[in-house]
């Protein structure tokens, strides 16, 4: 079946340029209606200029489809979505996708390089959000893209502002997908890499020209789609490969014999071993899971096993 999306309206941040362009063009050729958000500044976050997201809905339109400019900053989110009702009436689907880049190394970075970047991505991604969510709870339907980043999961060399805004958006995915699970309204987070202006002199040249935006559009479309009732998960993409990422938290250990001891330095260094073992690691659901897991510890420490088998034979009650 076609996925499509007439009678939608699809907000894209940032969709001037880049990635954000590549899927404002997709989800134009799928039929829905396309509010072509951008700045128009440089990848800095300095200057603006109607121009790209105009040269995108032309785009849109020359290819039969139906889009408008907005050329409001992310900042001021809630503009972005008065864009779209006042155009089209409603909004179905925000992809927050705006972004730049001020990179500096930690002991170089200035209060404005740090505060610029969470302005941009994180409170951003944010203000659009909370923008458009009245709407999305009313109908009882909504899909949010947010936008991270693998130098916010693995961090990055002159990167700090960066990799904390873009590992922040998985927080702030995180519990937006739980707040509209049951209004239909479904957050999920992509983590892109492809050649753009923000990658050009990073990635390798032979890497750069195979790395096509319009490679990783269909798997945001896809996300997008009404049918699609995955939420909360966070989809990395590149060069025709797509995959889930989640977090994974060890077996772990007791740190102290029973309740009544205290555990020291000393006997977390004896541990560290197999608190640092991701051998049997598993990945929990919800932070309900997590502090479930902690009444299984104080059982055990209530009840210990003989010193020698305990801990082989602790197991998670769940
Ligand atoms: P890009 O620089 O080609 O496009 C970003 C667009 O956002 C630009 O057109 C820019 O004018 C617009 N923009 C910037 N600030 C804005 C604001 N305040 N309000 C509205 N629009 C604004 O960059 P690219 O590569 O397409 O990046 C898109 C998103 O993907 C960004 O959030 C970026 O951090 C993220 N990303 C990209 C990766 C890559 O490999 N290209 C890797 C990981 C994440």
């Amino acid at each position: 079946m076609v996925l499509r999306f007439d009678n939608r309206v699809v907000v894209v941040t940032g969709a001037g340029a880049g990635l954000g362009r590549e899927y404002a063009l997709l989800f134009g050729k799928r039929g829905a209606k396309v509010v072509v958000n951008d700045l128009g500044g440089n990848f800095h976050g300095e200057g603006n200029s109607s121009r790209a997201a105009d040269l995108v809905v032309e785009e849109i339109r020359k290819l039969g489809g139906t889009a408008v400019a907005d050329y409001n900053s992310v900042v001021e989110g809630h503009k972005i979505i008065e864009t779209a009702i006042s155009n089209y009436g409603r909004i179905d689907v925000l992809v927050n996708n705006a972004g730049i880049l001020r990179d500096k190394s930690i002991a170089n970075i200035s209060d404005n390089d740090w505060n610029l970047i969470h302005d941009v991505h994180l409170k951003g991604s944010f203000m659009t959000t909370r923008a458009a969510w009245p709407y999305f709870k009313k109908q009882k339907f909504g899909r949010i893209i947010m936008t991270t980043s693998n130098s916010g999961i693995y961090g990055n060399f002159g990167q700090a502002n960066y990799s904390a805004a873009k590992l922040g958006l998985i927080g702030l995915a995180n519990t937006v997908a739980i707040e509209g699970a049951k209004y239909n309204v479904h957050c999920n987070t992509i983590c892109p890499t492809a050649a753009s202006r923000m990658t050009k002199g990073i990635l390798p040249d032979d890497l750069f020209d195979e790395m096509k935006p319009e490679l990783i559009a269909p798997v945001v479309v896809y996300l997008c789609h009404e049918d699609t009732m995955d939420n909360g998960q966070v989809i990395e993409s590149a060069v025709g490969f797509a995959t889930k990422v989640h977090f994974v938290r060890g077996k772990g250990s007791l740190i102290r014999d029973s309740i009544k001891d205290v555990p020291t330095p000393e006997t977390v260094k004896a541990k560290w071993g197999k608190i640092t073992d991701m051998k049997n690691a598993k990945h929990f659901n919800s932070n309900m899971e997590v502090s479930s897991s902690f009444v299984s510890v104080m059982d055990r420490l209530k009840n210990p096993l003989p010193k020698d088998t305990f801990e082989d034979t602790y197991t998670y009650t769940f």
